[in-house]
C-alpha cells in the first residue's frame, strides 16, 4: 500500500515536474538541440526534435503532433540522415539553420537560408510552421520557413502549388516506404498546364487527378463543406491550394502514402482516431483511366465501365472479362463534313484529362462550338469556367481520358462530338421511354441534345 501511494505521489510529482520543464519553442543564435532535447510550440501542438523511425539506426530532426509523436508532419534531413543520435541542430555563426556532426562540424543538412545575418532565432510556430527570424522581428517577414519545403503533409497554412513569378511548385512527397522517411516516387501537386488540376503520380504516372478547376471547385473533388475551408489562389504571382481550419476544434492535414495514395484527414480536438475525410481512393472510378479511353467510369453501375455513347469496345472479349485498358472506338467514323457532326451534352461528369487540348479563356461557348466544329480533330469542347452561365473554352482532341460520373449532381457540362447519324439513333433508343432518357448519363435531360 505504501509502495503504491508512493509510486503515485512519484507519478504525479515527475508530470508537475514535466509539466513545469516545459520545453521551448524558440531556439537562439548558437542554441544546439541534441537527440532527447525537443522545441515545443507554444499551444503545445507541435513538437520538434531527433527521432529514428522504427530503430532504423538513422536518425532525422523532425516535427510531430505532441500528442502523436508517431505522426511525423516535416522532416529536414529526408535525404540525409544521421548514422546516430550524436547530431545536433543548431543556427550557424552566418545564420542558417544546420544539423551537424558536433564533434568534427561535418553539416549534414542546412536550410542554406544564409543571409549572413548572427541575430537569427528559430522558433516553432503553434501552426507547425518551423521558421528563422531576426531576432528582434516579430512580423511575419520569416528569412525561411518549413512550410516552403513540404515532406509528405500539408498542415494548415501551408500553400501546394506555384509562385508563379519564379516559377517554383511546392508540392508534397510520400515516404519511401512506412518505415523510410526518404522521398518514395509518390507525389501529389498542382498542375498547371492551362487550368490547374491536382495529380497524384507514381514516379511519372499520374495514378489520380482531381479534374480542371471551374472557377468554383475542382471537378472532382468532394464538398468537405463545414469542417475545414478550402483557399484557391490564382492570381499573377501565385497559383496554391490552401487548407484552413474553420474553429479549433478540428485538426486537419493533407498527406500523400507510399500505397499510393493521398488523404485528407481530421481529428477532433481531444479525440484520439483520425477520420478519413477524402481520398484519393474513395471509389474504383478514382483510379486513372480505368476503363480506358473513350468511355465512363461509374461508380453506381456494374460493370462500372462503359463505353460512351457512340463508341463500342475496342477490344469485345477483353471487355467482356472486365479488362477495360483498350478502351472504346467509335461505331461510326467521323466525317470532316460540318453538316454530318452534332454534338451530344453530357451532364455530371469529371472532365476528360487535359493531355491534348486548347483553352481559350475568353470564348464564349457559341464560340468554342463553331471552332471545335471547324476542327476535324477536336473531338469535345466545354466551358472552362462555369462561373456566371459559364465562359471559356476547352477543346480536347485525340482520345478522351478518365471521364468520371459524379455521383452527386454537378454543373459540369462536356459536349462531344457525334456523327449526326449516331446522333438519331440515340433519340430513337432513348427516347424510347423517358425514364430511360433522363437517367442516361446520370443526368441526361431533353435539352442535352444540342444541335450543331
Ligand atoms: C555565436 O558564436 C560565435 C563563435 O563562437 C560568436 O562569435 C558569436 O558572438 C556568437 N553569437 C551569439 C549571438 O552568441
Ligand atoms: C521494422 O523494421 C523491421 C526490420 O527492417 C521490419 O521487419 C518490421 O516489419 C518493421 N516494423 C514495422 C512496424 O514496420
Ligand atoms: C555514435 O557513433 C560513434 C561511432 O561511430 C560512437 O563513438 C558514439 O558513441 C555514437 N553516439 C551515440 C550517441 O550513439
Ligand atoms: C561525428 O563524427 C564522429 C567522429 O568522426 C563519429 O564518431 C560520429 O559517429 C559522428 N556522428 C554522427 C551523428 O554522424
Ligand atoms: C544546401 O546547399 C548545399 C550545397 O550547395 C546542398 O548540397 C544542399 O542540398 C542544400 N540543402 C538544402 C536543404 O537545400
Ligand atoms: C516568389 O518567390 C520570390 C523569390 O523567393 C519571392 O521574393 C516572392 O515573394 C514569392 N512570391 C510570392 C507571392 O510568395
Ligand atoms: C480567344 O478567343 C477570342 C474570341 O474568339 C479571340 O479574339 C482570341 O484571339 C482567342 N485567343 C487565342 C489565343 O486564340
Ligand atoms: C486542329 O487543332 C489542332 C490542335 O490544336 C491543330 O494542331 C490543328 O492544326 C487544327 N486543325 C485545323 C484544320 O485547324
Amino acid at each position: 500500500m505504501k509502495t503504491l501511494s508512493s509510486l503515485l505521489f512519484y507519478i504525479l510529482l515527475s508530470s508537475l515536474l514535466s509539466g513545469f520543464r516545459r520545453a521551448a519553442d524558440t531556439l537562439s543564435s548558437n542554441g544546439t538541440i541534441t537527440y532527447g532535447e525537443t522545441l515545443e510550440s507554444s499551444g503545445q501542438s507541435f513538437e520538434l526534435g531527433f527521432f529514428s523511425p522504427n530503430n532504423s539506426g538513422k536518425w532525422y530532426i523532425g516535427i510531430w503532433y505532441k500528442k502523436f509523436p508517431e505522426i511525423i508532419v516535416w522532416i529536414a534531413n529526408r535525404e540525409t540522415p544521421l548514422r546516430n543520435s550524436s547530431g545536433v541542430l543548431t543556427i550557424t555563426p552566418n545564420g542558417d539553420l544546420a544539423i551537424m556532426n558536433a564533434t568534427t562540424g561535418d553539416v549534414f543538412w542546412s536550410s542554406n537560408s544564409s543571409k549572413n545575418e548572427p541575430a537569427i532565432v528559430a522558433q516553432l510556430l503553434e501552426s507547425g510552421n518551423l521558421v528563422l527570424r531576426r531576432k528582434d522581428d516579430t512580423t511575419q517577414n520569416y528569412v525561411w520557413q518549413s512550410f516552403d519545403f513540404p515532406s509528405d503533409t500539408l498542415l494548415p497554412g501551408m500553400k501546394l502549388g506555384w509562385n508563379l513569378s519564379t516559377g517554383t511548385n511546392r508540392y508534397i512527397t510520400s515516404w519511401k516506404d512506412d518505415n523510410d522517411p526518404s522521398p518514395g516516387d509518390i507525389t501529389f501537386r498542382l498542375d498547371n498546364s492551362g487550368m490547374p488540376q491536382f495529380i497524384l503520380r507514381r514516379g511519372s504516372e499520374t495514378i489520380y487527378r482531381s479534374g480542371p478547376w471551374n472557377g468554383i471547385e475542382f471537378s472532382g473533388s468532394i464538398d468537405w463543406k463545414t469542417v475545414y475551408t478550402r483557399i484557391f489562389v490564382y492570381n499573377n504571382q501565385e497559383l496554391y491550394y490552401m487548407n484552413g481550419v474553420v474553429d479549433n476544434l478540428i485538426i486537419t492535414r493533407l498527406t500523400v502514402y507510399p500505397s499510393g495514395s493521398v488523404r485528407q484527414l481530421i481529428l477532433k480536438q481531444g479525440g484520439f482516431s483520425w477520420t478519413v475525410m477524402d481520398s484519393s481512393m474513395n471509389d474504383q472510378c478514382d483510379d486513372y483511366g480505368l476503363c480506358g479511353a473513350n468511355s465512363i467510369c461509374k461508380t453506381k453501375s456494374r460493370p462500372i465501365c462503359e463505353c460512351l455513347y457512340g463508341f463500342v469496345p475496342k477490344s469485345q472479349s477483353e471487355w467482356d472479362v472486365r479488362d477495360w485498358s483498350s478502351g472504346c472506338v467509335r461505331r461510326t467514323p467521323l466525317s470532316c463534313l460540318q453538316d454530318h457532326i452534332k454534338f451530344l451534352k453530357l451532364g455530371g461528369v469529371k472532365l476528360p484529362d487535359l493531355l491534348q487540348f486548347s483553352l481559350n479563356k475568353s470564348m464564349s461557348l457559341k464560340e468554342c462550338q463553331a471552332e471545335c466544329l471547324k476542327n476535324c480533330s477536336c473531338m469535345a469542347y466545354a466551358n472552362s469556367d462555369i462561373r456566371e452561365g459559364g465562359s471559356g473554352c476547352f477543346m480536347w482532341f485525340g482520345d478522351l481520358i478518365d471521364i468520371q460520373e459524379f455521383s452527386e449532381r454537378k454543373e459540369r457540362y462536356i459536349y462531344m462530338r457525334m456523327a449526326a447519324a449516331e446522333l438519331s439513333k440515340y433519340i430513337q433508343v432513348y427516347l424510347r421511354t423517358e425514364f430511360e432518357f433522363f437517367f442516361y448519363v446520370g443526368q441526361m435531360i431533353n435539352q442535352n441534345i444540342v444541335l450543331a
